[in-house]
């Protein structure tokens, strides 16, 4: 399947959207053994500092609501601005965000704390890799540093 480049793809990245899916703003007390013990708020403190050095505004956010992570990854598009993602279970389930991400011509890196693919068969299958720019996983917390990391990478290779 070939999607047709992000509609924003020639703007300078100047903010970056960090959208978090159900039962992320139990990390640090969810499941420890699987998701470690920093907590969501550390995550967010780690990319705001990068954020700030990199003269970047960051949104970042969280909810156990599927349709408002669809309003978010709408909002990131019309913004022209790419989004990390952790849409948790919603990632195995969600046609709407597959095709918000579409819709939208949001770019976006699908990020997963767990290495999904050495879990449950249910987690091996994501509606958001296929209209994603590229996925992390299986890092803990750093995969949303690494996600960063490419964003910003990439953005100052275009400028
Ligand atoms: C997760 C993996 C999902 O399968 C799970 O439902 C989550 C967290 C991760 O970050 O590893 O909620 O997205």
């Amino acid at each position: 399947m070939s999607l047709p480049p992000p509609r924003h793809e020639n703007c300078p990245m100047k903010t970056v959207y960090v959208l978090n899916g159900p039962n992320l703003n139990l990390l640090g007390t969810r499941e420890p053994a699987t998701y470690g013990t920093v907590t969501l708020a550390d995550i967010e403190a780690r990319l705001k500092a990068r954020c700030g050095t990199e003269g970047l505004t960051l949104e970042f956010r969280q909810t156990n609501v599927e349709g408002e992570l669809v309003t978010w990854l709408q909002e990131a598009g019309k913004a022209g601005a790419p989004a990390i993602l952790n849409a948790g279970a919603y990632t195995h389930t969600s046609i709407a965000m597959h095709d918000a991400i579409r819709g939208a011509g949001v770019k976006v890196i699908e990020v997963h704390l767990s290495n999904v693919h050495a879990r449950e068969d249910f987690r091996h299958h994501s509606m958001i890799s296929a209209v994603a720019a590229g996925v992390i996983l299986g890092f803990g917390a750093l995969s949303y540093d690494l996600a960063l990391d490419a964003l910003i990478a990439q953005s100052k290779n275009k400028s």
